[in-house]
């Protein structure tokens, strides 16, 4: 037994040598500062300690006990006078609001010390709750505001002893530090401090201490300042073991360095080793001496304890008669109770988590009893042990305590996380969860894609048990894979249900259990009205509503139809009231508003609003602020019908918006623009589009976006054709660029609802800026058509019993697909009515027009004309232009030489009927001549021509026609750009070749 304590201690003696040996250090001063104590220092000592220039070093020591949870000042220096801070250390069990916001506020942001008047500005980053107990060190800096210290991550109040050890380190020189060891290890080193204690000046009597305020179940056992002198000199009047690292770190460099500290880790293994020895030893001799003391048999005897709270090892009883120790010599373990006994004294048991007689009492190694969860690193602490959070993919508390007891009682528990129920696969896929991870497979049976793409109900228009269609809706193939489901003609509704609609305006005549737009009750079953105008809002649409404002003037009657005006008052006495005339005091029955500011051009001084008045303004009812004329003519450049040739007077006698000066109607194209402003004189495209705009054509141009990628040959193909992509970026690899995926022609306006997706210049259908033409301009027979275009330009009401004419969008298209519910909204007249298409100018368009009933042209010069019922296609091409004799042949049904030319006719021979809503589609592709029209009465197909080719107009614009006829309304139009050449066009040649070959 004596052998090894005689090594141990050589070792211990050798290694204390060592280690003071290089950086011999002055026993350290030390003040008990414990109310309490007997050499209990006044805090005006302090003061002359506290600021000596020499001082490098300073120790504050502490042992004690809070509740859990519970926060304290464990001791404070304070100035009498004012209550000012000084130097304070609190312990943060659980926060409150404000210091929450303090600890989040310092968390992270490197040594974590900021000045407490910054704290409250700076932002608060999140903290994690296990932030949110700690230790907090405040003291007063030279510029007289307090500095906060954080420590984070501490259980400091938990209900059990803890040895505290602050070393302050040159604070008060500035760049200070401050190392904070809690149960003798190490938890916390903060540098780079400002100054402290420069503030200390004042009489000795102005400073106090203050210690935390005794509770039943909070004490202070110890609290000890100490100046001067080694971090294990002072570490171990706590009975710690610590070695002094920061010197060694600070002044060694390179190899030397590591190798030191290897020696110097293999010392502190070794001293471990030794101080473990040496417990064991004065365990077994205390053991030993306690039988000693108790056996009665051995007679009186009185033994002195061993000095209980160092390392440095006990003596064994030398003098025969050693004094008798009491408790007030504190013999006992820190925390264990002492009881004076007669013949000395008496130690309860070692507090929980450690072992021993109660005076020399060890830690016990929890972690020996595998508390937690495997995998999960185990670290005891001195006393107790923690247990590092759950692996991932696992979830459990973090498991902290002390004593076997605990350590085997509360096991850490760790759980697997379904990781599946949060989703952590794309919808609708196969999910599956392992522990601690979890596995994404392929789509689930019914859905296709995959991981990257998302899994979507599998459609298809093909297959019926995947047709997601209603019954009465058209299934449409993207090119995606996407399914869309469009109702058919006279249906109505979301594409999955849809209900009957009557007056194919696109709303049903009953409401659907579905929650699109178009799935709402039409407000007028039996009168298209695509946009469900409602001006009273009463539930019955204007259209159909005989007081559409509801002022109790019927519509006939009521000089503002759709604005409320029970006085009638009208000023002007133009047809439209005062309450709705745009211009109040001039007579206006057009109401043209060029720059729809609410006034009408005839009293608008500035009609298009761009800033120059009327009388200055070189385009008037166009907008051009520059007003650049570069002909000369008076007449800007931004309406000027010719440009580049002096035409005052603008006129344009065959209405193609090319004035009569400068218009050659030289088209070799055939595509209604002249070759001399043709941007492809030799292409057929009327469209223009032109998207680099430079001067040629995107239908002759071989790169359109200019970007140097061409459109088609090598290093083409340019994957994004209308959009400058020289790169030709293409994440997905699909073939079309990124900056093109969803819109191609980059006009904001995505292809699915594009009406034109490869057209930057034609987005949605709109008929709200038009041209009227009237075709029979000299005639007075009747008067001029009266257009109303509604629901945002995708209806178009005329209301005038009328000469001839037509409102032609602006718009010109190469191949287009033309739709659009037609119906005459009254039982007079039975006239013509239709639609246009491939418009060049008022002697050059297509017309699809549809007569009630038979009937003689009243005015039989320049000719006899006779209509027949039932709908027509006629090509015009006029000699004369608009006038008596186009008049007259357009009226009549057949050829007129030099004038119109009858496509085809519908052999039924049938007229329309009165307030019946008839569909009509048109497929036209001036590429090849191909025209195909098509009539439906409700879902019916009743009229067809089949496929007719016909080459007179190579594309052109948009529009629809009256003839003396009223109240006729286009509801719901739509055009779609499209050159795909239709499938039967194909069938038709070969028929049409095979019969010249025979
Ligand atoms: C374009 O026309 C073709 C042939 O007529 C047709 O099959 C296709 O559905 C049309 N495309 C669109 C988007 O309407």
């Amino acid at each position: 037994m004596l052998a090894p304590r005689g090594a141990a201690l050589l070792l211990l003696h050798l290694a204390l040598q060592l280690w003071l040996g290089s950086g011999a250090q002055a026993t350290p001063q030390v003040f008990d500062l414990l109310p309490s104590a007997s050499q209990r220092l006044n805090p005006g000592v302090l003061q002359p300690v506290l600021t000596d220039p020499t001082l490098k070093e300073l120790y504050v020591i502490s042992t004690f006990k809070l509740q859990t949870k519970s926060s304290a000042t464990i001791f404070g220096l304070y100035s009498s006078a004012d209550n000012s801070k000084y130097f304070e250390f609190t312990v943060m069990g659980r926060l409150n609001k404000g210091a929450e916001v303090q600890f989040q506020t310092v968390k992270g942001v490197g040594d974590m010390v900021h000045d407490l008047a910054d704290v409250s500005t700076m932002p608060a980053p999140f903290a994690p709750p296990s932030a949110l107990m700690g230790a907090i060190l405040r003291y007063l800096k030279n510029d007289g505001k307090i500095h906060l210290v954080v420590f984070n991550n501490l259980q400091l109040a938990d209900g059990r002893w803890h040895r505290v050890l602050l070393r302050l380190t040159n604070l008060h020189r500035g760049a200070g530090s401050v190392e904070l060891y809690v149960d003798c290890s190490q938890v916390d080193s903060i540098h780079n401090l400002p100054r402290a204690f420069s503030g200390l000046t004042q009489s000795p009597e102005a400073v106090e201490l203050r210690t935390f305020q005794r509770k039943a179940q909070d004490s202070l056992e110890e609290l000890k300042l100490a100046v001067r002198g080694s971090l294990f000199q002072v570490a171990s009047l706590q009975d710690c073991f610590l070695q002094q690292s920061e010197p060694l770190a600070a002044t060694s460099t390179g190899d030397f360095n590591r190798q030191f500290l290897g020696q110097m880790s293999q010392l502190n293994q070794l001293l471990g080793e030794v101080k473990d020895l040496l417990r064991q030893q004065v365990k077994e001799t205390s053991f030993l001496r306690n039988t000693i003391a108790e056996c009665q048999a051995c007679g009186p005897l009185s033994f002195q304890s061993p000095t209980p709270n160092t390392v440095v090892p006990p003596v064994l009883p030398a003098s025969p008669t050693p004094p008798v120790r009491r408790c007030n010599s504190n013999p006992c373990f820190h925390g264990v109770r002492c009881t004076n006994t007669r013949d000395g004294f008496h130690c309860g048991p070692c507090p929980e988590g450690y072992t021993g007689n109660g005076i020399t009492c060890s830690d016990v190694d929890e972690c020996k009893y595998h508390p937690c969860y495997p995998g999960v690193r185990c670290v005891n602490l001195v006393p107790g042990f923690r247990c590092d959070a759950c692996p991932v993919g696992f979830t459990g508390p973090m498991v902290q305590g002390v004593g076997i007891n605990f350590a085997k009682t509360n096991k850490q528990i760790c759980t697997d996380i379904d990781e599946c129920r949060n989703g952590a696969c794309v919808l609708n896929s196969i999910c599956v969860n392992t522990l601690g991870s979890y596995r994404c497979g392929p789509c689930k049976p019914g859905y296709i894609g995959d991981q990257t793409r998302g899994c979507k109900m599998e459609r298809s228009c093909r297959n019926p048990e995947l047709n997601p269609c209603s019954v009465n809706a058209q299934c449409i193939e993207e090119r995606q894979g996407d399914v869309t489901c469009v109702c058919g003609v006279g249906w109505a509704g979301d594409g999955y249900i849809c209900g009957k609609d009557l007056d194919i305006d696109s709303y049903p005549d009953e409401e659907l259990l579905c929650s699109a737009r178009n799935c709402k009750k039409d407000n007028c079953k039996y009168v298209p009205n695509s946009g469900q105008e409602d001006a009273d809002g009463d539930g019955l649409g204007d259209a159909c509503d005989e007081d559409a404002d509801g002022d109790g003037i019927l519509n006939e009657q009521d000089n503002c139809v759709l604005t409320h005006n029970v006085d009638q008052r009208n000023g002007d006495k133009d047809i439209f009231g005062d309450a709705c005339d745009n211009c109040r005091n001039v007579l206006n029955n057009d109401q043209k508003d060029s720059d729809g500011d609410g006034k009408g051009d005839a009293c608008d001084d500035d009609m298009d609003g761009d800033g120059i008045k009327n009388f200055l303004d070189n385009c008037q009812k166009v907008p051009n602020h520059d007003q650049q004329d570069k002909d000369g003519d008076g007449v800007g450049d931004a309406c000027d019908s010719c440009p580049d040739v002096s035409n005052p007077n603008q006129s344009d006698v065959d209405n193609d918006l090319v004035g009569d000066s400068c218009d050659t109607n030289q088209d070799s194209d055939g595509d209604g623009h002249q070759d001399s402003t043709d941007n492809c004189p030799t292409v057929i495209n009327s469209a223009q589009l032109d998207t680099d705009k430079d001067g040629i054509g995107d239908e002759c141009d071989d790169d359109d976006d200019n970007d140097g990628i061409p459109d088609l040959v090598p290093p083409g193909p340019d994957n994004c054709r209308l959009v400058p992509n020289p790169a030709q970026e293409d994440s997905n690899s699909d073939g079309v660029g990124d900056i093109c995926e969803t819109d191609f022609d980059h006009d904001h306006v995505i292809d699915r609802i594009d009406v034109c997706p490869e057209n930057a210049e034609v987005t949605l259908t709109d008929f709200r800026a038009y041209q009227t033409v009237v075709l029979d301009p000299e005639g007075d027979a009747q008067i001029d058509p009266n257009w109303v275009v509604l629901n945002q330009g995708m209806e178009i009401v005329q209301t005038m019993n009328s000469d001839p004419g037509l409102a032609v969008g602006y718009t010109a298209f190469n191949g287009v697909d033309f739709e659009g519910t037609f119906h005459v909204n009254t039982q007079t007249d039975d006239d013509y009515a239709g639609f246009i298409f491939g418009y060049q100018d008022s002697s050059s368009f297509y017309v699809v027009m549809w007569k009630q009933t038979e009937q003689t042209y009243w005015q039989a010069t320049p000719f006899r004309a006779v209509a027949e019922p039932g709908i027509q296609l006629k090509a015009v091409k006029s000699k004369t232009g608009p006038g008596e004799h186009l008049r007259n042949s357009l009226w009549h049904t057949g050829d007129t030489s030099d004038q119109v030319r009858l496509l085809w006719k519908d052999t039924r021979n049938v007229g329309w009927k009165d307030k019946v809503s008839y569909r009509w589609f048109l497929q036209h592709r001036p590429q090849v001549g191909y025209i195909r029209v098509q009539f439906y009465e409700g879902s019916e197909l009743v009229a067809d021509s089949g496929v007719t080719i016909d080459t007179t107009m190579r594309g052109g614009r948009l529009g629809v026609f009256c003839f003396s006829q009223e109240n006729i309304i286009w509801s719901n139009l739509k055009y779609r750009c499209n050159d795909t050449i239709p499938e039967d066009f194909q069938e038709f040649q070969t028929q049409n070749f095979d019969r010249l070959d025979n």
